[in-house]
């Protein structure tokens, strides 16, 4: 299986990377740097999303996972002097616009491969946990939900199946030290729910554990 998985560097996506390298799949990767072997792509600028699809070239898609993220306004709470523009510009870029041009890049490889995609959203992206506190990537992450379940019924004609995601609360950069959950468990977790996505299931908004999240 090739599976190409954006954020690839640290948090889940390297542990997703790992996980899947370790089952004896082939994984292309991307980060901003390109460190490590990984493909250089700048989420915020869809010329260098096109440069992914350059990279990879015809080769089949069986699953691309778009998991990079941005979380920049966390703890912010005032209305008052919070939540400059250029967050929303950037963060909406990062974790809405960013996907979709990364599923719109490799359709011709997920088409002929007959792939899958999983979106990285996060609870926090449900409209029934409106908590009044981190705007932006709640907007971002509600977004990147209802895209996945837009391209579930706009992908279905050509049989690929598309799954949004909640990965837990996860120990890394964003998620932070006292999350519950370590990377490994998170991916190990997605990694099943993936496996069980397809034509009779796509739409989904599921937790990494395998409970149905309410949109
Ligand atoms: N951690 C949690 O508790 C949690 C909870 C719910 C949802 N999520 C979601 O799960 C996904 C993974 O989260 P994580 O905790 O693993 O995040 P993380 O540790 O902060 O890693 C973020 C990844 O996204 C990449 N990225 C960020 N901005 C980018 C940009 N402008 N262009 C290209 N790549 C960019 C980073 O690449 P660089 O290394 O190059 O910066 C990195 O690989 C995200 O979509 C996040 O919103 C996480």
């Amino acid at each position: 299986m090739h599976v190409v998985i954006t954020g690839a560097s640290r948090g889940v996506g390297a542990a997703l990377k790992a996980t899947y390298e370790a089952a004896g799949h082939t994984v292309t990767g991307t980060s901003r740097s390109g460190a490590g072997g990984l493909i250089p792509v700048e989420m915020t600028d869809p010329d260098s999303i096109r440069g992914l699809s350059a990279a990879i070239g015809d080769a089949p898609v069986d699953l691309l996972i778009c998991n990079a993220g941005l979380y920049l306004d966390k703890g912010e709470t005032s209305l008052d002097t919070g939540y400059p523009a250029a967050m929303w510009t950037e963060q909406l870029a990062v974790n809405v616009t960013a996907p979709f041009l990364c599923v719109q890049a490799l359709l011709p490889n997920l088409r002929a491969a007959g792939g899958k995609v999983a979106i990285l959203s996060s609870q926090m992206g449900s409209s029934t946990l409106a908590k009044g506190n981190a705007l932006i990537y709640r907007a971002s992450k509600a977004a990147a939900l209802n895209l996945g379940l837009n391209l579930a019924t706009a992908l279905k004609g050509d049989g690929i199946a598309v799954g949004i995601y909640h990965p837990g609360w996860v120990q890394t950069d964003m998620g932070g030290g006292s999350a519950s959950i370590t990377p490994q468990e998170s991916a190990t977790g997605l990694a099943a729910r993936f496996a069980a996505l397809g034509p009779d299931t796509t739409g989904v908004f599921e937790t990494w554990d395998g409970r149905a999240h309410a949109i």
